[in-house]
This record gives C-alpha cells, sequence and structure tokens, in this order.
C-alpha cells in the first residue's frame, strides 16, 4: 500500500534514487525487524544520559556482545547546537529531537531504556541507582540495578556562580524546555509592550533583551534574537520596533576567547551593525523581575533594566557527579568534572568510562569530543568483549584442570588464549578536531576549519550556508533532516512561529 503511494523519483543525501529504494529505506525505518533478547551470559553494560556521548556510543554498539541498559531522565537526544533556533521559532522543538528509543529498536539485540534520573554510583558494589521523576510515579519510584561496565555521560548543568536572582529569573539555554519557557517570556514580553496605555519607558525595558556570556552560546542566542526582531516583529509589531535592543554582556575582555582574533573582530563587527550592543569586561551581578545588576571592570555596579534575561555563562558539574567523585576522593580532584585516563576510564573505578561535558579533560566541553569519545567507546567494548570471552574461556579451562592431571592438549589451548588475549590491544582516544561553526545572525556565520594542518578562518553568507550544511548532515537521522529543513523553508517563506498554544 505504502509502495503504491510513492510515485516520484527522490534525492536523498545528495543521490538520486528510486522510489523503490525510498520505500525499501523508509519501510525499514518504521518496521525494523525482530531483536534478539537479553542473554544471561552476557555482561551489562548500563549508559547514563541520552546526549552527545551517549547517543554516539549507542550508535556504534554492537548490542549483540552486552544486555546494554540506557538510563536518562529525557527520552530523546538533543541535537543542541539548533537549540537556539528553536528558541526564537526558526525551528520547531520537534524537529532537533530524536527518540532514544527509536535508536534503540534499530539495535540488533534489544536495549532496555528507561526514563529516570540516576540518582546515585556506587563504584564499590558496581550498583547504580535511578528514580522515576515524573508526576505519575510508580509505587516503587526508586531502583537500584548492578553493572559489569558503566558509561557516564550526564552532561553538566548551568553555572550560576549562586549569583542572586539567575535561577529564578534568567532564562536557560541548555534544555529544550528552556528554549520553550525562553520563547514564552520573549512573547510576553512583546505582547505586554504592545498592550495599550504602557508607558514609552516600559516598552523601552520590556523589549530591551541581555544575554549574559560571550562564549559561543550566548553569541549564537544574540544572532538569533537579533533575527527574529529585524526580520518578524519589524513587520507584525511595526510600532514596537524602535524600542527594541539587544545587550550582550561578558566579563572578559573579549567575547568568543576560543576564536581567532579575526573571528573576533568580524563578530564585533557585525554586531555593531546589527545594533546589538557588547559590553565586555562586564560582571553580571544579579537578576532581579526588571533589570541585570552591572559590575564593568573600571566603574561603579549599576542597573540596567531589561525584559529578558539569557543565561549563557557556562557548565559546572552535576550533584551526581560531584558525590560520584566524592566516593573516589583520593583519585578525583578536579572540581571541574571527573578525571579519565587514555581509555576515558573513569580515574579510581576501572569499570565505568566517562564521556563528555561531565569530564575533565584537555579538551573544550563540546559535542564534537563527546560524539567521538561515544564513537570511539563503541569500538572500544568490542574489543573488550572480544577480551572478555576469551577470559571467560580461560577461566572454564583452568576450572576444568583444577586437581586433575593436565593435559598437553589443554596447556596448548589456554597459552593460545593466554596469547590471543594479549594481542588485543586498546588504543587510547584520539581526538580529530573537525573546527569550530558558530552563527553570528544576519545570515552570517563564522568558521575555524583545520585545512592541511594550518587553521583556515572565514565569517560571511557562505560560511552561513556552510554551517547550515554542515549541522543538516550531522543531524542523526533523516526525519530530523527533513524536519528541519521544512522549517527553514517555512520560516523563510512564512516568517517564525511566535503564537502561543496556551
Ligand atoms: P549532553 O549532551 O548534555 O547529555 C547529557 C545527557 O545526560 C542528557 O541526555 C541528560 O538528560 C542526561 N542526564 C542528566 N542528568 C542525568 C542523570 N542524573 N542520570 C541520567 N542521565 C542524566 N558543541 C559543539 O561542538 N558545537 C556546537 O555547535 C554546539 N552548540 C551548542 C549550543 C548550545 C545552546 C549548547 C547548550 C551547547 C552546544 N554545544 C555545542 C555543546 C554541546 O552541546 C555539549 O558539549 C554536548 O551536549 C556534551 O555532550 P554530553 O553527552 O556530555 O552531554
Ligand atoms: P562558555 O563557558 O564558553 O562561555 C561563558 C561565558 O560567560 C564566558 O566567556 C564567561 O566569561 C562569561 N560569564 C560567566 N559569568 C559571567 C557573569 N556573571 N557576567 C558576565 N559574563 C559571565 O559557555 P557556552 O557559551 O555555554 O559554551 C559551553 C561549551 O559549549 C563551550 O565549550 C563551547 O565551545 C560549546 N559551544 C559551542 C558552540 C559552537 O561551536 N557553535 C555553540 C555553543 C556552545
Amino acid at each position: 500500500q505504502t509502495l503504491g503511494r510513492v510515485t516520484l523519483v527522490t534525492v536523498v543525501g545528495g543521490k538520486l534514487v528510486s522510489a523503490g529504494t525510498f520505500w525499501y529505506i523508509t519501510y525499514k525505518d518504521r518496521n525494523p525487524g525482530p531483536q534478539l533478547p537479553f542473554d544471561p551470559s552476557k555482561k551489562t553494560l548500563v549508559i547514563l544520559g541520552s546526549g552527545w556521548g551517549a547517543t554516539s556510543l549507542l550508535k556504534g554498539l554492537d548490542t549483540t556482545d552486552y544486555n546494554t541498559i540506557v538510563i536518562s531522565p529525557k527520552n530523546f537526544f538533543l541535537f543542541t547546537p539548533l537549540l537556539p533556533s528553536v528558541a526564537v521559532g526558526t525551528l520547531g522543538a520537534k524537529s532537533i529531537l530524536q527518540p532514544t528509543r527509536y535508536v534503540a529498536r534499530h539495535k540488533a539485540r534489544q536495549v532496555s531504556v528507561i526514563e529516570a534520573e540516576a540518582t546515585n554510583v556506587d563504584p564499590v558494589n558496581k550498583t547504580v541507582t535511578f528514580a522515576d521523576t515524573s508526576p505519575l510515579r510508580p509505587l516503587e519510584p526508586t531502583r537500584t540495578i548492578p553493572y559489569d561496565y558503566l558509561v557516564y555521560a550526564v552532561g553538566a548543568e548551568t553555572q550560576t556562580f549562586g549569583i542572586p536572582g539567575v535561577k529564578e529569573r534568567a532564562c536557560f539555554m541548555k534544555e529544550i524546555g528552556d528554549a520553550e519557557q525562553m520563547q514564552a517570556r520573549f512573547l510576553d514580553c512583546i505582547e505586554t509592550a504592545a498592550f495599550p496605555g504602557t508607558s514609552e519607558e516600559e516598552k523601552r525595558r520590556l523589549l530591551h533583551m541581555v544575554v549574559v556570556g560571550g562564549g559561543p552560546t550566548g553569541i549564537e542566542m544574540a544572532g538569533e534574537l537579533h533575527d527574529f526582531l529585524e526580520e518578524d516583529l519589524k513587520s507584525w509589531y511595526p510600532e514596537l520596533h524602535p524600542y527594541v535592543r539587544i545587550t550582550l554582556v561578558e566579563a572578559l575582555p573579549s567575547v568568543l576567547p576560543s576564536f581567532s582574533k579575526e573571528l573576533i573582530a568580524y563578530t564585533e563587527r557585525t554586531f555593531k551593525e546589527s545594533k546589538i550592543d557588547i559590553l565586555t569586561g562586564t560582571m553580571v551581578k544579579g537578576v532581579s523581575e526588571s533589570s541585570v545588576r552591572l559590575k564593568p571592570k573600571d566603574s561603579e555596579e549599576h542597573d540596567l533594566a531589561c525584559g529578558l534575561v539569557v543565561w549563557a555563562a557556562g557548565n559546572k558539574a552535576r550533584d551526581i557527579s560531584r558525590n560520584l567523585m566524592a566516593q573516589l576522593s583520593e583519585h578525583q580532584k578536579n572540581r571541574r568534572g571527573i578525571l579519565v585516563d587514555d581509555h576515558l576510564r573513569m580515574l579510581g573505578a576501572p569499570s565505568i568510562f566517562a564521556v563528555g561535558d561531565c569530564t575533565a579533560t584537555s579538551y573544550a566541553p563540546t559535542a564534537q569530543v563527546a560524539s567521538q569519545q561515544g564513537a570511539y567507546l563503541a569500538r572500544l567494548f568490542k574489543l573488550i568483549a572480544k577480551r572478555d570471552e576469551l577470559a571467560r574461556k580461560l577461566e572454564e579451562l583452568s576450572n576444568a584442570n583444577d586437581g586433575k592431571d593436565v593435559e598437553t592438549q589443554k596447556i596448548q589451548e589456554a597459552e593460545s588464549l593466554a596469547k590471543q588475549i594479549e594481542k588485543i590491544k586498546l588504543k587510547p582516544f584520539h581526538y580529530s578536531h573537525q573546527g569550530s561553526l558558530a552563527y553570528i545572525g544576519s545570515d552570517k556565520a563564522i568558521a575555524e576549519l583545520p585545512i592541511f594542518g594550518r587553521e583556515w578562518t572565514s565569517g560571511g553568507v557562505a560560511t552561513f550556508l556552510f554551517w547550515r550544511s554542515a549541522y543538516i548532515s550531522t543531524l542523526f537521522s533523516l526525519r530530523n533532516r527533513a524536519l528541519v529543513a521544512g522549517d527553514w523553508m517555512r520560516t523563510k517563506f512564512f516568517g517564525r512561529d511566535e503564537q502561543r498554544c496556551n
């Protein structure tokens, strides 16, 4: 029936494919075959998280080698690079989410996906405790399960430095709920400013958007806000446009410290043309209902009136990570995150592997690093499974020999197994930097790409097109690619979503 409906020739990933192939791909996608059940003879691999590190591992993992359990409070993977686009309605929230069960359902052996928050890891007894956080809690909301190997990929949370009012009044930009919350607050500001009788001063305050943090998240957020205000608000609320203002506040002397001087200057110039004010060398000391408290390096503290505050001031370790590190305090002494060895094994707990933002390594906390680490672990676990299987056979052999006369053949077999185990060399993790990209608004992006051993930098509209094509090809599924491409076309032709559903 489905085949009958597909009559057009289709282009997928730049290749021309026939309707039959397209039908086959979609059919297989929607109807994956039966999966192998859990096998009691296999080891249990527990994965905490469903973000970049965990999903990349799950995608590459040969699940026939393990009984795999994924535990995460979110039953989806979030494509974070496009999150600021969701906050202003360029993209729909669902377009950048990929259900974890979808990935799990396409594996050879079944994978158990549990929507729950891990609350404790016991590295000595090798157990994980997790809790159901939904409002419909089961009778026993907390469970503890054992693991043979644990992959710890819980990411990090937004750093607030304990600054008053941040948690209560600022919008974060880390989770899909943050983007939705920011959009709601943003639309509140606009509609309240449009309310008849609102004073000039109040309009100016409500339509002043402050972004805190000049790292890539803050820069991208300011750029996206600018696009919405210029491309949509200007035509839908023309009377409000003169009151609109965006300010980016950064404590350091410059924005984007990880990018080259050239690209920093280009971003600053673009922001100036876009009328986005940048306040560098200025620390935000507090957030109230109607303003932010600023402390510039060389002058007195003062308040800056605003309607919306987006907080993009970096990351800190989650409580569960801090608890885990405290249990291994002899080996884990870095407050930034978990220390791992060259094979991503947690120092002090060799059965735990940690990846991504929850670790403290020499790499930046990026999706690129986390996904390469996840892919590396998938390869590593293949070798570990092979090694464990040989070790099991060797142990069986030596148990069978216990107390009996050992035949030459068995000795030879044991020697051969030992040699095979020795041959399995676990290579250390090696990070390969593919470059950095950031969207800066006005259909412009900046890029720093390593080409033939040299750093190549570029900024502008062509880089923006490259940024879009790079991210659309990095999206994890055909479904996400189709949804994101559709949203971009919708925005181009009909404008951004600015209606609220509640
Ligand atoms: P995450 O992807 O954050 O995943 C953590 C997972 O753990 C989540 O599924 C979470 O639900 C789960 N979890 C949390 N607590 C628990 C718990 N107690 N128990 C079990 N599971 C738990 N990087 C780039 O390289 N390029 C970019 O363009 C880019 N853009 C970004 C844009 C934004 C707005 C943001 C916020 C980040 C961006 N990053 C980018 C950084 C990138 O998103 C992170 O480095 C990456 O997500 C880290 O992957 P991770 O797997 O360590 O953590
Ligand atoms: P970040 O840590 O890179 O930047 C936060 C900024 O906030 C810092 O520059 C800091 O000085 C500033 N800050 C902190 N407290 C402040 C205060 N009270 N007042 C004023 N400024 C304050 O955090 P970000 O941007 O969230 O990035 C986190 C990680 O994610 C980074 O590794 C980044 O590279 C990555 N990322 C990459 C992107 C890309 O490649 N396009 C996009 C977004 C994030």
